[in-house]
């Protein structure tokens, strides 16, 4: 079911000094149907034919034949191709019913291992939507990845380790009680947090505290150990009441703690191959020739940094799961770590320093707002997801007050509301949160095409059989569904598996999100031209099928982003 694929095979072997691969890559989807359903720009020919264009596209018609091919056209260079409307629709349609929930797979992965870095929040500071959006980017990876066949490992890097946890030691014993964090929870190491940065801005002195704290951690005092172990159990029920809600599971939660027996071989093979350099007692790695800063892998007093725990969990994940990417999901603030870090290890001479991708996102802000910990003035994602509920829950109120089951579709629509956001565009860009948009069932919202979801199942509802069976798509009429409204339908059906593919190469899931939003109006655009259940049975019985497609289309392609297909909003 690849016209794309088998076309561009016939076109190159037609034209013999082409690639099969590269014709495809030119080939397009006209926006305008009267310029085909797929068409051949034949300029990058023209050179190495020596040729016009327009010769190229005209000698292609004469001598290409498919049986797909209905007619086609040369026109100022372009080679427009029309397929054979109902065929199309016709094998689509049966193809899409029986493969259901993995249409729009494939193996291109089988026996590749695909490891994911994300989410990992901070131990001891609130979850905010920074690491949501971590979270819900590096989710979709995973899920359109396994889609396409590859093994998968997600990987929660916590982190668990470092000078904050000195901070709040301090922090803890100057104003903290057992009581007081047990009660408060997550709000009371926040606040302890915070006032250490106040207090310390006045005394200085604080930092240094702070500092030997954490070098007692990292000589193993018991004392320190104790209390980081509670923060963090306390941290993580905090996360996992987060990730519960998203729907998100982890293959393993080995935060930065995990390397801390494993660092200094890493810092001996650095010696040992000449990377480390000494600079006013501290160790590390110079970068100028690739015109970056040194990467710092041991402080003055020997303590290590975010960089050694990174450089070291590279190279124990490498020896573990002979990956083919290893992905980091993290805000572009993070940038120069990244591109530090897998130069040092390109430099180590590791050949699959190739493999390793850092997933960059812009930064997020909620109604123009920006977050910062330190100053306290974060915004908690638990109460975000929660007003989501709850707006929506309102809504549902005054749409739909008999609709049974309010509080898990509220659940649903907000949460998932919230998620779509978050990929609603290329994943560089900064986003703003505004509760307006974010939940405008007619806008390009997740609300949207959970609603259109939800409408395709009404619809198939209405047309159940009298024993209460849901109509079996059989054979249709390819000719029932030739008019413009419902081609665009088959059309962006059609797009399905090609988009999922992209969203993988260019590790951009906003790809499938987009995807989602076309098809959910372009359906939309269909529902309100063709009524559906029509007396004639042969175009109900099309339209019905090419409904139930959409419906599967939209459930996969939702579940890959991490949302929930609604049966009933
Ligand atoms: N904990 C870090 C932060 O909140 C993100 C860690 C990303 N992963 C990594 N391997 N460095 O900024």
């Amino acid at each position: 079911m690849n016209y794309k694929h088998d076309l561009a095979g016939k076109i190159a072997a037609l034209l013999t000094s082409f690639d099969a691969k590269d014709i495809m890559g030119w080939m397009e989807y006209p926006a305008n149907p009267d310029k085909g359903d797929l068409s051949l720009p034949c300029f990058r020919l023209s050179k190495t034919l020596s040729k016009s264009p327009q010769v190229i596209a005209e000698e292609l018609k004469a001598a290409l034949e498919d049986e797909h091919i209905e007619d086609m056209e040369a026109v100022s260079g372009y080679l427009n191709i029309f397929l054979k409307k109902s065929m199309f629709a016709e094998s689509l349609i049966r193809h899409i019913s029986q493969v259901g929930d993995r249409y729009g797979s494939q193996n291109l992965g089988q026996g590749k291992t695909v490891v994911i870095d994300y989410s990992s929040p901070n131990i001891a500071k609130p979850f905010h939507v920074g690491h949501l959006r971590s979270t819900v980017i590096g989710n979709a990876l995973y899920h359109i990845h396994a889609f396409l066949g590859y093994n998968c490992v997600g990987i929660n890097h916590l982190g668990d380790w470092g000078t904050q946890f000195g901070k709040l030691i301090v922090a803890y014993h100057l104003w903290g009680s057992k009581e007081a964090v047990n009660h408060r929870a997550i709000d009371e190491l926040l606040d302890l947090y915070v006032k250490f940065h106040e207090e310390a801005e006045k005394d200085p002195a604080l930092e240094d505290q702070a500092r030997s704290w954490f070098t007692k951690m990292e000589q193993g005092d018991q004392e320190a150990l104790t209390l980081w172990q509670w923060f963090i159990e306390i941290s993580l029920t905090e996360f996992q009441k987060i990730y519960n809600l998203l729907g998100v599971k982890f293959d393993a939660y080995q935060g930065e703690s995990f390397y801390n027996d494993k660092m200094e071989p890493v810092i001996k093979e650095l010696k040992d191959k000449q990377l480390l350099e000494e600079d006013d007692g501290a160790l590390l790695v110079r970068l100028d020739a690739f015109g970056m800063a040194p990467a710092l892998m041991l402080k003055k007093d020997g303590s290590s940094l975010y960089h050694t725990r990174d450089l070291t969990a590279a190279i124990y994940r490498a020896g573990k799961y002979d990956f083919e990417k290893l992905i980091y999901v993290t805000d572009y603030a993070q940038n120069l770590h990244f591109q530090q870090c897998f130069k040092v290890v390109e430099l180590m001479g590791y050949a699959w320093s190739s493999k390793l991708e850092h997933v960059a996102f812009g930064r997020v802000s909620i109604e123009g707002g920006s977050l910062s910990t330190r100053k306290g003035n974060v915004i908690r994602l638990e109460n975000v997801l929660e007003q989501a509920i709850q707006k929506i829950r309102d809504v549902i109120e005054a749409r739909n007050p008999g609709l049974v089951n309010k509080a898990k579709v509220a659940e649903q629509v907000g949460i998932g509301a919230v998620i779509f956001n978050d990929l609603s565009a290329n994943r560089i860009k900064d986003i703003d949160f505004s509760w307006e948009e974010a939940l405008n069932f007619d806008g390009e919202t997740g609300p949207y095409v959970q609603y259109t979801y939800a409408r395709t199942c009404s619809v198939l509802k209405k047309a159940m059989l009298p024993d209460g069976q849901e109509m079996q798509i059989a054979e249709i009429d390819g000719t029932c569904l030739q008019n413009k409204e419902a081609m665009a339908v088959v059309k962006m059906l059609y797009l399905f598996t090609e988009r999922i593919e992209q969203a993988m190469v260019k590790l951009e899931p906003s790809i499938v999100s987009r995807y989602l939003i076309d098809l959910a109006q372009a359906f939309n655009r269909f529902y309100h031209a063709c009524y559906i259940l029509v007396e004639d049975t042969q175009l109900r019985e099309a339209r019905l099928a090419l409904v139930k497609c959409v419906q599967i289309t939209l459930r996969n392609g939702l579940k890959l982003i991490g949302l929930q297909a609604t049966q009933e909003i």
